[in-house]
């Protein structure tokens, strides 16, 4: 008797709450899609950060290319660049000229070729910065 009354007391009141409710659950259903929206765009961000660090080649002008392999490589760092070059690039075909090809040029082919020889970011890098340096005119 007691349990029917307490129902029959409650259930006006649960219907008044009802939009209450259903507020509460759309703001949590908008929580979920916006996490998962800041989820997908960190995502992206990660991968996008791992894919610049495979390639060492930001999007860069030619100028700005080769001021980089000047100011930010020393010599001596160009030329363990030109002997990672030498020992990597003529695996599979002839050595290429650096000189056979513009900056933009090889800002086209180097991606490629980094992964093709299974380069790491570091001598990566050393092996742009001398082929840059050297290219044609
Ligand atoms: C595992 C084999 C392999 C290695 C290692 C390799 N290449 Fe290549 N390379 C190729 C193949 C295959 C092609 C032609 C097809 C293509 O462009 O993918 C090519 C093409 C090229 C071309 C001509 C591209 C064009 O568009 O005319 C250049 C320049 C070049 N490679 C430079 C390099 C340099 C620099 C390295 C060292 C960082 C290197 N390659 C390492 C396989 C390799």
């Amino acid at each position: 008797m007691i349990y029917c009354k307490r129902n029959s007391t409650q259930s006006p009141a649960i219907k008044s709450n009802s939009p209450q409710i259903s507020n509460i659950v759309s703001t949590i259903v908008f929580m979920k899609k916006t996490s998962v929206l800041f989820l997908a765009v960190g995502t992206i961000v990660l991968f996008s950060n791992c894919f610049k660090k495979a390639h060492p080649t930001a999007q860069k002008t030619p100028a700005e290319e080769m001021d980089y392999a000047k100011t930010h490589y020393t010599d001596a760092q160009r030329t363990t660049g030109k002997g990672l070059y030498e020992k990597s690039c003529g695996q599979c075909h002839d050595l290429p000229l650096t000189g056979d090809y513009t900056i933009a040029q090889w800002d086209g082919i180097l991606p490629k070729m980094f992964e093709k020889s299974k380069m790491g970011y570091d001598d990566a890098g050393l092996v742009k910065a001398y082929v840059i340096y050297n290219s044609k005119k």
